[in-house]
């Protein structure tokens, strides 16, 4: 392999910035040229792309988002967008491409790898829903964030004595409610994967006014049905019974910006390192993963087959925590 490329695709999130570095600069170590691709698959598709130097990546370790560029490109997910998009790999003269991002992003590159182009893919998504890896990139630094929020508004809840509804990203996923609700303390957590019925909901709240609690914290995901702003009008019509008022914080995408945390960043450099390694190598159509602490190699079909599902103990455990 003489170059390859490497590209940033679907919701962004802190760490890709770190991951892009490493791919650069364990390609240029092992004597292979990189191509940033600007703004994902759509940049592919129009054969956008720049060369990428050890110092055109150097000192963007600290900086959330990423400075390729990302999208959600719906022409390439055609097969005549995908057909561009190797005439770009071609013209452009890339051997081999790195994709890093969640599961619409894997399944591009499935598809690539089906069409008979080198592709390694990294997870990098903040809603950790993708299987072959204990973690993706973006989700500790969301999680750190969140866990932040939640603290502050505790703070305010405590003085007011009300009830509060934080709002998660997760439209399929509960995964960022869960674990913040677990490390947060919340009173309860909402999430996709599990019906919770709102008189359930309205218990929980009464419940912890009439213990005395000063707050009542529910942490939600954007995905749970049917949904938070609907939550908020059955809550309020009830306020009287339930004791506590109710507020609602949308938390969105403060999730998914700021500077990568210590894990975030080693993570990337770890599964970016390998990902370049392994392409160069001779890998074709897998997914660099981190499992038991381990970079491990997961095909592009199963890591995008399903959703990984969350550890519902977690769940459980939060509702021991806080009865
Ligand atoms: O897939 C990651 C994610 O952050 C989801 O949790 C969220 O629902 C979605 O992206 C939001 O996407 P967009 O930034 O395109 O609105």
């Amino acid at each position: 392999m003489k170059r390859i490329a490497v590209l940033t695709s679907g919701g962004d999130g802190p760490g890709l910035n770190p991951c892009i570095r490493a791919v650069t600069r364990m390609a240029i170590y092992l004597g292979v040229e990189v191509l940033g691709i600007e703004r994902g698959y759509t940049g592919l598709i129009a054969g956008k792309a720049r060369p990428l130097s050890r110092r055109a990546v150097g000192g963007i370790m600290g900086r959330g988002g990423t400075f390729l560029g990302t999208d959600r490109c719906r022409e390439f997910y055609t097969p005549q967008g995908q057909r561009k998009a190797i005439r770009s790999l071609n013209q452009l003269g890339v051997d081999g491409l790195v994709v890093i991002g969640g599961n619409g992003s894997l399944t591009g590159a499935l598809a690539l790898h089906r069409l008979g182009f080198p592709v390694v893919g990294v997870p990098a998504t903040i809603d950790n829903d993708v299987n072959g890896t204990d973690i993706a990139i973006g989700v500790d630094t969301a999680l750190n964030t969140i866990l932040d929020a939640v603290d502050r508004i505790k703070d305010t809840a405590s003085s007011h004595q009300r009830a509060f509804l934080i709002e998660t990203m997760g439209r399929n996923s509960g995964y960022l409610a869960l674990v913040s609700g677990l490390a947060g303390g919340a009173e309860l957590v909402l999430i996709p994967e599990v019906e919770t019925p709102m008189e359930q909901v309205a218990e929980v709240v009464e419940s912890a006014y009439e213990r005395g609690k000063s707050h009542c914290i529910i942490l939600i995901a954007e995905g749970w049905k049917p949904g938070t702003r609907a939550l908020v009008d059955y809550l309020e019509a009830r306020q009287e019974e339930l004791g506590f008022e109710v507020r609602l914080t949308v938390l969105g995408h403060i999730q998914r910006g700021g500077k990568p945390s210590a894990f975030d960043r080693l993570l990337a450099t770890r599964l970016g390192a390998a990902a370049a390694r392994e392409l160069i190598g001779g890998a074709r159509g897998v997914m660099v993963g981190w499992v038991n602490s381990r970079v491990q190699l997961t095909p592009l079909e199963e890591a995008v087959a399903f959703q990984k599902e969350i550890d519902l103990a977690l769940r459980e455990l939060s509702a021991i925590m806080e009865r």
